[in-house]
């Protein structure tokens, strides 16, 4: 099983931005355990500042991968265009975030990709990554 993490804008700053919300690990640190953890999934990253890097990535994903762990940031709440992308290409795409947006600045209460993802977790952290990726190995059981 081929799965494909992206993180988009800011999240490449995770283990010094605000870690009293977003922790203090590196994700390259976290990566490294997901690979360890998941070692009968073949796992990729990508991260990008850039919203349309992140729609080029989805749309290449299909054929490629079985599914996307999508994080898309702060683009979540503003991007129609990577909303339109999860829902153009068959590849499914859980929805991911580190903290419970919805307990947050109301903004962040707005996905434009959660009514076109398979599923959305969230606020549990780094262990929202692993959650995602464990629900794509259970629905292929
Ligand atoms: C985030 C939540 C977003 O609102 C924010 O813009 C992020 C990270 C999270 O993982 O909790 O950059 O997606």
């Amino acid at each position: 099983m081929k799965i494909l993490i992206i993180n988009g804008p800011n999240l490449n700053l995770l283990g010094t931005r605000e870690p009293e919300t977003y922790g203090s690990k590196k994700f390259e640190d976290y990566f490294a355990d997901l690979q360890f953890r998941f070692r009968e999934v073949e796992l990729s990253y990508f991260q990008s500042n850039i919203e349309g890097e992140i729609i080029d990535h989805l749309h290449k994903s299909v054929g490629e991968f079985d599914g996307i762990v999508l994080n898309a940031a702060a683009y979540t709440h503003t991007s129609v265009g990577i909303g339109d992308a999860v829902k153009a290409i068959e590849v499914p795409v859980v929805e991911v975030h580190i903290s419970n947006t919805h307990a947050r600045e109301e903004f962040r209460h707005k996905s434009f990709i959660a009514p076109v993802a398979k599923g959305v977790i969230l606020g549990f952290g780094l262990q929202g990554y692993d959650l995602a990726i464990q629900s794509f190995i259970n629905s292929k059981k």
